[in-house]
């Protein structure tokens, strides 16, 4: 069968790995680069839990062919604390208790990343919106919502004493 090496930066260092035509990026990152922090729900692109960041956009890795990650840069919740601290999503989410059974949890982030990323000061309906793709079973919204609020304070107060996490 017809394979391609598809290189690309993954969580800051440049990784390549051989892929074939049907193989889909989510796949990759779990069984070949054995990431499995991004999470494989339904399969199908409506739950969102296997979100990762591809160029700094939120993706569902269950239905991006792996071949599309060649060249591009690619961060995986694996990727999100600095330094061994962790980043103020992961805090917040622990802190606020937007976090039960955690299959969401990964996924979650990564979308609010996205956002956060961008705009440190987002509004409730650009927080809701962030996160609409991204569904929990366990915990309802208002934590998590809550949670992306306070990394997003966080991360503003970091940004004026000159912190990193960008
Ligand atoms: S596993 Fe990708 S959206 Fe559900
Ligand atoms: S914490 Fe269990 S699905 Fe969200």
């Amino acid at each position: 069968m017809y394979t391609k090496l598809v290189s690309f930066v993954l969580n800051g260092e440049p990784v390549s790995v051989r892929v074939d035509p049907f193989e889909l990026f989510v796949d990759v990152l779990r069984d070949k680069l054995y990431l499995t922090g991004t999470k494989k729900g339904c399969g199908e692109g409506g739950c969102g839990s296997c979100t990762v960041l591809v160029d700094g956009a939120a993706v569902n890795s269950c239905l991006l062919p792996a071949m599309r990650v060649d060249g591009t840069s690619v961060e995986t919740i694996e990727g999100v604390e600095e330094n061994g601290e962790l980043h103020p999503l992961q805090t917040s989410f622990i802190e606020k208790g937007a976090v039960q059974c955690g299959f969401c949890t990964p996924g979650m982030i990564m979308s609010a990343k996205a956002l956060l990323d961008k705009n440190k000061s987002p509004s409730k309906e650009q927080i809701l919106e962030a996160v609409s793709g991204n569904i929990c079973r366990c915990t309802g919204y208002v934590k998590i919502e809550d949670a992306i609020e306070d990394a997003a304070r966080t991360l503003r107060k970091d940004a004026v004493k000159g912190g990193s996490h960008d």
